[in-house]
């Protein structure tokens, strides 16, 4: 269990051999911290010795960008859902051209620490008392942290390949200086900050000695990505942007803009020295530089990032950490934490499932009814409600006249739907009268449900949030699909032109509106067995939530 919410990692091993021992140092770290875990080097730091250590500079070498990828992929493997933040202001070029000592006055992070830990080997135990209180003390010099801040020394065991290695390092190392400049550039999207961008940020704050210029594409350049829907809006990447680099390095000045094309500011700004690229965006440096001299600019110096390999990757995914790869794996989870539902039986957990037409939803409501969900279909619902004697029938007839009746005295439904397509008001009108009645049998259903004992109800309703039935389900589940994949799947499924399809989609939601309101999403747009999978995990996920709920009480 962990103990602490956020904390400082002081890492005094040599650069050269911490690649190796990162992973360990981060695994014990990550038992005892759960939120954000900040990392600060100072390689040869001497805790045991006759006095007490003090913050220096230290210059960016090549080793430290070697070991900061290393850090932040090793922490994607180990440290589950840990925020890593690897600070950086105590690494400076030319330390000795700025005025103001490196810390001034500890500098304020945005998780206050509660512990402070570091890798240092104490030699002999009767050293870990003042080893601890030197600790505090250094750390206190550097961050703002709470009042008498426990601290812990991880002693990670160390195979003995990793020891034979250490050895073996300890020979080859070697300080390169890192070039830096003195205006950095970078563009991406920046959709839920993972290793990869960490990575990405932190090397070109190291890189950068006074500005740094990052291009956040914006909503309109998204359109096109797989599960757009799911990308966080703009503000909110740059929010998320602003602070990790607050933390990092608040040195520098940073300048973040909206990108409505791939090049923005960098083919245009005179200053630019230096832009930060990965193996895949490394045509798109070539093209800003060929911009550039066009434009008569000096081109940019491209230094390139090694993206680490990702070991979690499933087969719709890339094999890179990207950001569509995350998001597929969002599918199933539970994205944003369901409202409170204080007002409604525990049991049956009520799941409220909406998605477009084409998204398959229906085919996702029958598997959750194979694995033990009780399926309400209020497709039948909606039809029962138009049955001679029940309460909508007189309404609707009263509403749009007794025309509307075949022979038999149903109400034919084809010629009401030809009364209000179209036509917002009536539509509305028609909707007043059903939806209530609709909502009214969902609820009996609902209700019957907890006297057969049953734990989970799926309320399958293409309307569930246009009709506002989310006040009595406990969550909202969405399936989406892109529009081009519903259009096709609905006029090969009903034979209908791919204009009645469009105008179908376009009188419903569209998928980002609903993901707005989804506590969890789905999508069938892969093969049916990776389907199976998101809607197995979703399941398992939330019979997670439902025990814990049930322990709550
Ligand atoms: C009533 O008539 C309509 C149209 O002729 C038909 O589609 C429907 O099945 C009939 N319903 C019953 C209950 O007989």
């Amino acid at each position: 269990m962990s103990m602490f919410s956020t904390g400082v990692l002081v890492l005094t091993s040599p650069l050269h051999i911490l690649p190796l021992r990162i992973a360990p140092v981060l695994s014990s770290a990550a038992q005892l911290v759960e939120r954000t875990l900040y990392v600060h080097f100072h390689p040869g730091l001497n805790l045991g010795g006759g006095t007490q250590p003090r913050p220096v500079f230290i210059q960016p070498v090549v080793d430290l960008s070697t070991v900061i990828s290393r850090l932040y992929s090793n922490a994607a493997d180990v440290c589950g859902h840990l925020d890593v933040r690897v600070l950086l202001t105590n690494i400076r070029a030319h330390p000795t051209t700025v005025p103001n000592c490196p810390f001034p006055a500890p500098q304020p992070l945005l998780h206050s620490p509660d512990v402070v830990l570091t890798d240092f080997a104490v030699q002999d135990p009767g050293q870990s008392l003042q080893v601890k209180q030197w600790l505090q003390k250094y750390t206190g010099h550097c961050y703002a942290c709470g009042p008498s801040l426990p601290s812990v020394l991880l002693q990670p065991q160390l195979t003995r390949l990793q020891q034979e290695e250490d050895g073996q390092s300890r020979l080859e190392g070697k300080a390169e200086p890192l070039q830096t400049y003195s205006d950095v550039v970078v563009g991406g999207t920046f959709d839920r900050l993972h290793g990869a961008h960490k990575t990405l940020l932190s090397i070109s704050c190291l890189l950068a000695n006074r500005r740094f210029l990052i291009g956040v594409c914006d909503d309109a350049m998204l359109k096109k990505k797989v599960l757009n829907e799911l990308i966080e809006p703009y503000s909110v990447r740059v929010q998320r942007l602003r602070e990790f680099l607050h933390d990092i390095k608040p040195v520098l000045e940073v300048e973040i803009v909206p990108l409505d094309d791939p090049f923005g500011p960098s083919i245009t700004d005179p200053l630019l020295q230096c832009i930060v690229v990965s193996e895949e965006t490394k045509k798109g440096g070539e093209a800003v530089n060929k911009k550039r001299i066009q434009n008569g600019l000096p081109a940019l110096v491209l230094h390139e990032i090694q993206l680490l390999k990702d070991v979690h990757h499933t087969e719709t995914e890339e094999e890179k950490i990207s950001s569509s790869s995350l998001r597929s794996r969002l599918l199933g989870t539970l994205i944003s934490p369901p409202k409170d539902s204080s007002h409604l039986p525990p049991l049956p957990y009520v799941i409220g499932l909406a998605g477009g037409s084409g998204s398959g939803k229906s085919s996702i409501a029958h598997q959750l009814e194979a694995l033990g969900a009780l399926r309400i279909d209020c497709d039948i619902l909606g039809h029962e409600v138009y049955q001679p004697g029940a309460a909508a029938y007189h309404r609707v007839l009263e509403e749009f006249g007794t025309d509307l009746l075949n022979e038999n005295k149903t109400i034919n439904r084809r010629a009401l739907g030809r009364k209000v397509f179209g036509n917002k008001e009536r539509l509305k009108a028609l909707t007043d009268i059903v939806w209530p009645e609709i909502a009214l049998l969902t609820r009996s259903r609902i209700h019957s449900a907890m006297e057969e004992g049953k734990q989970v109800c799926v309320v399958d309703a293409a309307v569930l949030l246009e009709a506002g039935w989310t006040d009595f389900v406990h969550e909202v589940w969405v399936t989406i699909i892109p529009e081009e994949e519903a259009v096709s799947r609905i006029t090969e499924r009903d034979g209908v032109t791919t204009e009645d399809a469009l105008r179908r989609l376009q009188s419903q939601w569209p998928n980002a509106k609903q993901v707005e309101h989804a506590n969890v999403v789905l999508s069938t747009l892969w093969e049916p067995e990776i389907t199976r999978k998101q809607v197995l995990k979703a399941w398992n996920l939330l019979q997670k939530r439902i025990q814990q709920k049930e322990e709550g009480r």
